[in-house]
């Protein structure tokens, strides 16, 4: 058996997408993310369909790659020569990883403190211009914009519409493996590009007669740094999902949109539902998330323990992969046990009986 190459999102996507024959199909073969049924999960909610989307398998590790093979194909398109962004982390690393396949310059701005190690590894393997800021995200994001007024400076945040359009991507995939759009979807949100893309996603394919029905949105925010849930600004959020330790998103007003417009809703999860849910993805499913990627599943946990019902078909978003935190893992994983070299050791040390003399 054969397998077909795989074109990348704006090849497989282009009659979807803002894309014409000037415009190169820049690709490191994003896309085409596994969508798993997730037992463990339904055991627990007791009923129902689960579906895990696996963003975490893209090149870079996150779902990024989508919208920011199609923003850096529109920035050379356009003539640009340095890509801008601020980060929490995986933009950056994608950001860095396209510029690269790219031939451009990369610049990333990311907090000096809280950027999971793989993130920043990343970008600086890819060989981006890294700049750690005395700040938030936040800061960063502000700092970004402004820097991209310059000529020939492309700004990839997700305040680049097409982020978002190539983002939508996802949504498009889970329909055409579900055969229709699921009843409910979980997605963590931070920036809130996300959320807002896949309602993109979902409404385009509808209209086009793809799939008869659209998603229930369900987002959610870590506790202490909820910013939409509250309904205004967190001037010093706080998580232990770095990724979206984000206090004022851009993309709020397209994310409340979208939230309404499917009769959804964004809430908070705490920080140790999100360690739980990371705990159960991996030691249950056998999948390794980063801890912002977790957020949806403690929100699916959360609505079933509250009683809420879930839809009969549901998708959780999982954005990024858990080796981009290694650091998260051992810290909230017990530590191995270490013994003298001999089998009788390791045998003790598992509980088992010695094994017989050689
Ligand atoms: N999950 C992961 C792993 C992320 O990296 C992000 C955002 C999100 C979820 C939230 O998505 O911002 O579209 O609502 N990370 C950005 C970054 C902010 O810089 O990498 P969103």
């Amino acid at each position: 058996m054969t397998g077909a190459p795989r074109p990348g999102v704006i090849e497989r996507y282009r009659d979807f997408l803002p894309v014409g024959p000037a415009t190169p199909r820049l690709t490191i073969g994003e896309g085409d993310t596994p969508l798993i049924r997730a037992p463990a999960l339904e055991r627990r909610i007791g009923g129902g369909e689960v579906w895990l989307k696996l963003e975490g398998c893209n090149p870079t590790g996150s779902f990024k790659d989508r919208g920011m093979a199609l923003a850096a194909a529109k920035a050379l398109e356009h003539g640009a020569r340095v890509l801008i962004c601020a980060s929490t982390g995986n933009t950056a690393a994608s950001a860095a990883a396209f510029g690269a396949r790219a031939g451009v310059t990369t610049a990333v701005v990311i907090p000096a403190r809280g950027v999971a190690l793989g993130k920043i590894a990343q970008a600086l393997i890819y060989g981006a211009n890294v700049i750690a800021i005395q700040g938030s995200f936040d800061d960063g994001l502000a700092i970004v914009r402004s820097l991209a007024q310059r000529r020939g400076a492309a700004l990839v945040n997700s305040v680049n519409p097409f982020r978002l359009e190539g983002q939508k991507t996802a949504a498009f995939e889970i329909v055409d493996v579900l055969g229709d759009a699921p009843d409910e979807l979980y997605v963590p949100v931070g920036n809130a590009g996300n959320i807002a893309a896949y309602w993109q996603g979902f409404r385009a394919y509808q209209q086009a007669d793809h799939a008869d029905q659209l998603p229930v949105l369900r987002g959610f925010q870590a506790a202490g740094a909820a910013p939409i849930v509250a309904g205004r600004p967190v001037a010093d959020p706080q998580t232990v999902a770095s990724a979206i330790r984000i206090g004022n998103p851009a993309n709020w007003k397209r994310a409340v949109q979208a939230r309404d417009e499917s009769r959804g809703a964004i809430q908070a999860v705490g920080d140790d539902a999100i360690v739980e849910a990371y705990r159960v993805l991996a030691a249950e499913e056998g999948i390794f998330v980063e801890l912002a990627s977790a957020v949806s599943v403690a929100g699916l946990l959360h609505r079933a323990r509250s009683g809420a019902s879930i839809g009969a078909r549901a998708v959780c978003i999982l954005t990024g992969a858990g080796l981009k935190d290694p650091g998260a893992a051992v810290r909230f994983a017990p530590e191995p046990t270490e013994v003298p070299a001999t089998a009788a050791a390791v045998a003790d040390a598992l509980g088992w009986d010695s094994p017989p003399p050689a």
